[in-house]
């Protein structure tokens, strides 16, 4: 438990209304934060606040979409008008473009960015002048092993979390003199509803493109990867772990995949790497 009822640490999460999100947000009220489960649509807040009531969990639902700088300085502005202070920001929401990179068009690639890149810069932007002014807070950005390595058909969504991890890795140094620290958490493969909102690019859903049958190979792959997929909770959980840590590590990897695809990364050299990933993606 973080602290006393009268004195909780505020924690803020986007993307809140389904996987890892919503999973955090639960994971760290039930664990004594005051906590704000952010969503761009309200419609999709029943399950959490149903949840919060019955456990009595200290769960408040406020708007923010993370493209909208309105509906950031919004929120931001309710909650530190509320709480006087954000301990926890967790930066997660996002979503996957899917399409062989010839075929991606600039406003495709430009929305993928303006979600998972410029929402993040967005929002953390809007916090960081709370966390300085109170000398403490910590940034956790949900990036991905896919921020680590590429795969085929993957360009969009990989180079926005290599960005995140860029961003993050600098501005850990900007911040540490403030009292602020940032993780970054980079999970494998997990169960949530990311798999059924993907957005694949409009040309390649031709079938006579000439990436069909690399695209095909590698949504079988991931097919695969499905069934043993970690859990939205395991995410959670270490996320718990870093904010409740004096001492966090820059970086966290999350699930059993993520640590061997990172192993394997770490070990081979960048020929051998590509070898493996061929052998196993298409
Ligand atoms: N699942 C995985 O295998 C996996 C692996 C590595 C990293 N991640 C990362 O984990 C994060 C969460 O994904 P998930 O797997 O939990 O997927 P998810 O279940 O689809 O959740 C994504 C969340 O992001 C929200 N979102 C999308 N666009 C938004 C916007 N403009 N403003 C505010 N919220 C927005 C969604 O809201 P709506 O419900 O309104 O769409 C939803 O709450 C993402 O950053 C993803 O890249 C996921």
């Amino acid at each position: 438990m973080v602290s006393s009822l009268s004195n909780k640490k505020v924690a803020v999460v986007t993307g809140s209304s389904s996987g890892i999100g919503y999973e955090t947000a639960l994971m760290l009220a039930r664990n004594g934060f005051l906590t704000y489960a952010t969503m761009r649509n309200f419609n999709k807040s029943e399950n959490i606040k149903s949840i919060a009531a019955k456990e009595g969990l200290p769960i408040h639902i406020t708007q923010l979409d993370v493209t909208d700088r309105v509906s950031i300085n919004n929120a931001v502005t309710a909650i530190s008008a509320e709480t006087g202070r954000i301990d926890v920001l967790v930066n997660n929401a996002g979503y996957v473009l899917e399409g062989a990179f010839e075929h991606l068009s600039m406003d495709e690639i430009k929305a993928q960015y303006e979600t998972n890149v410029f929402g993040l810069i967005r929002t953390t932007q809007a916090v960081l002048p709370i966390m300085r002014e109170q000398k403490s807070g910590i940034i956790v950005n949900i990036s991905s092993v896919a921020g680590r390595l590429g795969y085929p058909g993957g360009s969009a969504y990989i180079s926005t979390k290599f960005a995140i991890e860029g961003l993050s890795e600098s501005m850990s140094y900007e911040l540490e003199p403030f009292g602020i620290k940032v993780v970054i958490i980079e999970p494998g493969v997990i169960r949530t509803n990311i798999f059924d909102s993907v957005v694949v690019a409009k040309k390649s859903k031709d079938p006579n493109s000439p990436y069909t049958q690399i695209t095909q190979k590698m949504a079988s792959s991931f097919e695969g990867m499905m069934k043993n997929a970690s859990s939205p909770e395991l995410v959670a959980n270490i996320v718990l772990e870093a904010v409740t840590n004096d001492n966090p590590n820059l970086r966290y990897l999350a699930g059993k995949d993520a640590e061997t695809w990172l192993d394997a990364k770490r070990n081979m050299s960048d020929k051998e790497f590509y070898k493996m990933m061929k052998q196993n993606l298409m």
